[in-house]
């Protein structure tokens, strides 16, 4: 009974993911027994659409409360939105799209990278246990984002938000330089990464496939380079253990699995669509 068949009513509020292919997507099953299991009077459907504009047009019931976009239509959907949230605008893509109920407007959000912050904020919190109640654990900080793609943008704008001080290191270092400029922070060269440390206890985000099964010898960075660091997140998550995170591990650092920023963007999404505070446990366990 993936679509609690029985509880679907004239007030029931239809959720779905829209992205092509979707079969594979685990979002249905998820956010479905998450409803359930809080008595939320919703369901939650795989979309698959060619035309995202259409899509939406066709579909402009009350009812339709809420979607979640995967490849390839991430940047198709911010240009259906009537309001867009000015991270999603910086990205220039949408993860997100809920109806507003005092409006019916369609707003976007781009919260991919909510999951990772999130993440690597109880990282944080978990090892040093010190951290003041308020205020995030990564103001202040150093927090060097490798790579310069749509998931380094993203951590990139994510650590901004949160008061860090951004570095950015890219292979490229004209996509370095320009990301940099629009967060306030420094352009590093790939190569020029081993030799950066101006100081002790730095963050280090990997967005960048090194290190991605197959190819599971290699890292993006140095281990010597590594003892610089106190907190080391790599948004691959195939495997789940990378090399860049064992030798991170091996030098003290505190790791946070790839896998753990799905697990949190779910928990922050689910907030999102409901208002309620996410089933945690039920989420990891679908997710596991
Ligand atoms: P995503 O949207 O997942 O971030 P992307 O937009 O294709 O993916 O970005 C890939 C990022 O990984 C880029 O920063 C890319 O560096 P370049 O800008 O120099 O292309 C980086 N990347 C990919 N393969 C790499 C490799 N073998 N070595 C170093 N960086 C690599």
């Amino acid at each position: 009974d993936l679509y609690n068949m029985r509880h679907i009513g004239p007030d029931t509020k239809v959720y779905g993911v829209i992205g092509n292919p979707i079969s594979h997507s685990k979002s249905p099953h998820l956010y479905n027994a998450a409803f359930r299991s809080t008595s939320f009077n919703g369901i939650y459907l795989p979309l698959l659409v060619d035309n995202v504009s259409n899509f939406i047009t066709a579909y402009s019931s009350p009812d339709f409360a809420g979607y979640s976009f995967t490849i390839p239509h991430k940047e198709a959907g911010l240009k259906c939105c009537d309001e867009v949230d000015p991270i999603a605008k910086q990205i220039g893509a949408i993860s997100c799209m809920i109806r507003r109920p005092t409006d019916g407007k369609l707003i976007g959000y781009n919260i991919d990278y909510l999951g990772a912050i999130a993440a690597i904020e109880e990282g944080l919190r978990a090892s040093n246990g010190t951290t003041p109640a308020s205020g995030s654990p990564l103001a202040g900080k150093i927090f060097v984002v490798i790579g310069a793609g749509g998931a380094g943008k993203a951590l990139a704008y994510g650590g901004y938000e949160k008061g860090a001080r951004v570095v950015v290191a890219n292979r490229t270092y004209d996509k370095a330089e320009e990301l940099a400029g629009k967060v306030g922070g420094q352009a590093l060269s790939l190569a020029a990464l081993n030799d950066f440390h101006p100081e002790e206890g730095m963050i280090l985000v990997n967005t960048t496939s090194v290190g991605m099964k197959p190819r599971i010898d290699k890292t993006p960075v140095s281990k010597e380079a590594l003892k610089h660091y106190s907190l080391v997140f790599d948004a691959i998550y195939t495997p789940k253990l990378t090399r860049l995170l064992r030798e991170a591990q091996e030098s003290g650092a505190t790791i946070v699995y790839g896998t753990e920023m799905f697990i949190n963007q779910a928990f922050v999404q689910f907030k999102m669509f409901t208002g309620l505070p996410a089933p945690k446990q039920l989420i990891r366990d679908v997710l596991a």
